[in-house]
């Protein structure tokens, strides 16, 4: 298999990383910044090429690295090369985009698969699995938080560019939460801020304009919901909680929170009271990678995770049009 990655920064870097643990796949990268795309080469030795030189590649599929703001025309630019796509999340900025790249897909018969990585850590899994078992009976209330430092390029807290809350780090967990109960409707933008106006991003104090912490208010299949979402967070924080008719679950990517269920009554393996799980570190680029190309090799990729996307980027443009600040 030949994966071409495009955007050699932070998570490029990562997919590269991935793709060697993986094995059996040859990789290619380019950049916009050619001696960024030859310093990742050289370290895991690898080609590197220009982005228009990945693009005449024979390649099983393009991998989309290079920030949110040109993921649509990347994506545009792979398609019409005949290439699957993965792309890092979000698929795009608004739903008008989104649905340029349903449009493109379909015309090219391709299939994009976005990174939503938390879908594919085992404490995530579980949690699906618990609710669909109807351990905790009906969920009605789903709270979900992820919090992080930003302050890795100036990018990243620019609107314009594809930055701010929403876009960075909220859409992770809308997805998760979608995919957990359902799909989400009624959203409201109950709070938006810019927390921290300066930054400092490589060795320099940079006056910044994104939103840094949001929070909406919506539905997931009907279920009553909340998500906080911030850039403000020194230490990373990411947990969901759901509340239903027999109990509690709580869930989290960190090793160092336990993923709980507490049960009113005991169901099939849980006892009553609280139930503890504990699951190690995971590398969610080599989970969520792995079973992209295990997709790409047996012919299975599957119009699912665009279509989510574009359902997410709807319901986000919503969120933005119904905000009243
Ligand atoms: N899955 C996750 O948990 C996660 C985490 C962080 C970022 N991301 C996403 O990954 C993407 C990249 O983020 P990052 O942190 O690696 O950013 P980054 O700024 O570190 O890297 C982006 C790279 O793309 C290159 N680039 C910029 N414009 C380009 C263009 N038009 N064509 C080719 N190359 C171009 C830059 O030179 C840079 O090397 C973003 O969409 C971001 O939202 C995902």
């Amino acid at each position: 298999m030949r994966i071409g990655v495009v955007g050699c920064g932070r998570i490029g870097t990562r997919h590269v990383d991935a793709y060697r643990q993986l094995g059996d796949v040859d990789v290619l990268v380019a950049d916009e910044d050619e001696a960024q795309a030859k310093a990742v080469a050289e370290r895991w030795g690898i080609e590197a090429l220009t982005p228009d030189e990945l693009l005449n590649q024979d390649l099983d599929a393009v991998d989309i690295c290079v920030p949110s703001a040109f993921h649509k025309d990347w994506i545009l630019r792979a398609l019409s090369a005949g290439r699957h796509v993965f792309c890092e999340k979000p698929l795009c900025l608004s739903y008008g985009e989104a649905l340029e790249i349903r449009s493109a897909a379909e015309e090219a018969s391709r299939h994009v698969t976005v990174g939503y990585l938390y879908r594919h850590h085992p404490a995530f899994r579980f949690a699906k699995e618990t609710l669909d078992h109807g351990i905790v009976g009906d969920p009605y209330v789903a709270m979900a938080r992820l919090g992080g430092r930003g302050s890795h390029r100036p990018w990243k807290h620019d609107r314009q560019r594809g930055g701010g809350v929403i876009f960075e780090m909220m859409v992770h967990m809308l997805d998760l939460l979608s995919w957990l109960l359902g799909p989400l409707t009624e959203g409201e933008l109950a709070h938006h801020e810019l927390v921290l106006p300066q930054r400092h991003i490589d060795d320099e104090v940079v006056d910044v304009t994104a939103d840094d912490f949001a929070v909406v208010t919506f539905r997931a299949g009907g279920v009553r919901a909340l998500c906080q979402s911030d850039l403000v967070t020194p230490s990373f924080m990411n947990h969901v909680e759901i509340q239903g008719t027999n109990g509690s679950l709580l869930a989290s990517i960190l090793d160092f929170m336990p993923t709980v269920v507490y049960c009113n009554e005991p169901r099939v393996l849980f006892d009553r009271g609280h139930n503890f799980r504990q699951f190690g570190p995971t590398n969610l680029f080599v989970k969520e990678l792995g079973a992209f190309l295990e997709a790409v090799r047996a012919e299975e990729l599957t119009e699912w995770s665009l279509l989510e996307s574009v359902e997410l980027a709807r319901f986000i443009d919503a969120i933005l049009g119904s905000d009243a600040h």
